[in-house]
């Protein structure tokens, strides 16, 4: 069975982002896949120390943390979402913390096919630069492993934290990008674990 692994940058618990976040994952499960979400505001982590331990010796990064415990939950994990607001034109620095602490898989790449979808969120309407943000993380997550496809998600015009409830084009939209992930990958007899 696949995995599926969401990350949410958010410290609202059930705002926006988390709201299209599950939505994604109800579209995954939708295929058969078990998902479990984690909460980076609930954990406590730092950032990239740039020792370059990860990539000159072990492989492993130096810090011992709360991200210990989500290395391995990524590693076992065929789908990866992130999902973010938009903060002051980027995304959350929960996640851009996050996000920095992947070097040690561009060391030791991932084994099997993956899939991964980036999604943000803002208040604005639609910001074709905002866009931008998660398409650097999309084009990102190959350095880390064999992920195809990535897909990238915007939702635009949600302020107050129950927005993206009110917007099933949106919430359609992130199911539908999640189960198609899924299809895709078990097409292509993807699988993280499979693979090893
Ligand atoms: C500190 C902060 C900065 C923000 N900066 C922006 C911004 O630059 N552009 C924008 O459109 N929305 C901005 N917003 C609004 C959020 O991106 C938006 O409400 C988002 O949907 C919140 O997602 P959440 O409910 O998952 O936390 C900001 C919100 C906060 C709290």
């Amino acid at each position: 069975m696949l995995k599926a692994m969401g990350i949410s940058g958010s410290p609202r618990k059930g705002g926006n982002s988390e709201t299209l976040l599950a939505a994604a994952l109800e579209g995954v499960s939708e295929v058969g896949a078990d998902r479990e979400t984690v909460r980076l505001n609930e954990l406590s982590y730092r950032g990239c120390q740039a020792c370059g331990a990860c990539l000159k010796r072990t492989g492993r990064c130096a810090i011992r943390d709360d991200l210990d415990d989500v290395y391995l939950k990524l590693r076992e994990s065929d789908i990866w979402i992130l999902s973010s607001p938009i903060y002051y034109d980027t995304v959350s620095g929960q996640m851009k913390l996050f996000f920095d602490r992947l070097r040690p898989f561009v060391r030791r790449k991932l084994p099997g096919r993956r899939a991964g979808l980036i999604i943000v969120t803002y208040e604005d309407v639609k910001r074709p630069d905002y866009a931008r943000h998660a398409k650097v993380f999309a084009d990102y997550l190959p350095w880390f492993g064999n992920f195809r496809p990535v897909e990238i998600l915007c939702g635009e015009r949600l302020g107050g934290p129950t927005a993206a409830s009110r917007r099933p084009d949106l919430l359609r939209k992130a199911r539908e990008a999640g189960r198609k992930l899924a299809e895709a990958l078990l097409k292509r007899g993807g699988g993280a674990r499979r693979r090893r």
